[in-house]
């Protein structure tokens, strides 16, 4: 990247970026590339020792907010932890389901966190953000979603509701903000190399075969910040139609189960 390119995108996302979700995987991969590409980053997650030693060996200002985004006050505690700050750019991207079993088998306060943190934080988060960002006439937002937003399947009910709420969600404030100077991008990941993902594929014994890397989905994420309303990592045109768009939808649902079920060779 050539000085002058970083200083542009630091122009218009920075002085400083919000990633939540940044304590390991994707998030981290994200916030280290903004560190590169000139912008100071605010850091959050459950776990602040991994927070601060990112923090350490990112080159730009940083801030850790060690939090957990399933809380109810959550978005109001972040905004507070940020208030002094100049933020042009907000990534959510904590989201993942940490059981990967049907619906039935996930206990029910599990999933009202699953709600909160994938669909009211993120809700509260793009209001209070959102605001000056549009007001200043630039800025950026990044939601982070999955293939799993795409129909329904076994496995992922609420998960992939709510990633489905994402996607919608930012695909809408792209069509709100972007005439305002704000980039909106609907991130839609498949299958990552995150230790989140792990986890679950070591409790399962399932594969998905090769994975995508999370330094390289950072990359490809930011360049094409203002490619939205949608960016679906790895595909070959990933500005394009939904991948199961053109299904009929019981089919769409089976192709998906038949997905998920590659992660539970145990069921
Ligand atoms: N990995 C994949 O294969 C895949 C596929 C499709 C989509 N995605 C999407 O990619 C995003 C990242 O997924 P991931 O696999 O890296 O797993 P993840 O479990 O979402 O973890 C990512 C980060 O979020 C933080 N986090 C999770 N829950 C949190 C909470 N309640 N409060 C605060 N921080 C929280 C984690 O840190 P702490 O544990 O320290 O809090 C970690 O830093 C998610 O939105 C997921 O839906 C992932």
């Amino acid at each position: 990247m050539t000085e002058g390119t970083r200083t542009s995108f630091a122009d218009a996302y920075g002085p400083w970026a919000v990633v939540a979700g940044a304590s390991d995987g994707t998030g981290a991969a994200l916030a280290r590339e903004l560190g590169r590409r000139g912008v100071n980053v605010v850091l959050v997650a459950r776990r602040r020792a991994l927070l601060e030693e990112l923090a350490a060996e990112l080159p730009v200002d940083t801030r850790v907010v060690a939090l957990d985004l399933s809380a109810d006050d959550a978005a109001e505690s972040l905004a507070s932890a940020t208030a002094d700050l100049e933020v042009g750019l907000v990534v959510f991207n904590a989201g993942a389901d940490a059981h990967g079993t049907t619906f039935l088998e996930q206990p029910i306060d599990d999933l009202r966190g699953l709600i909160r943190r994938n669909c009211t934080t993120v809700m509260e988060t793009c209001h209070r953000f959102g605001a000056p960002m549009v007001a200043r006439g630039r800025g950026g937002l990044v939601l982070v979603t999955s293939g799993a937003a795409w129909a329904g399947g076994s496995h992922v009910a609420a998960y992939g509701a709510t990633k489905a709420f994402d996607l919608v969600l930012a695909e809408s404030l792209w069509a709100e903000w972007h005439h305002a100077g704000v980039d909106v991008l609907a991130l839609v990941l498949g299958a990552t190399d995150t230790p989140s993902l792990r986890r679950l594929l070591e409790r399962h014994g399932g594969s998905f075969g090769e994975l995508a890397d999370p330094d390289d989905v950072a990359v490809e994420a930011l360049d094409h910040l203002a490619d939205g309303p949608s960016w679906i990592y790895g595909f070959p045109d990933p500005t394009g139609a939904s991948p199961l768009g053109a299904l009929p939808r019981r089919q769409a649902v089976e192709l998906l189960s038949m997905g998920s079920a590659a992660m539970h060779r145990d069921t």
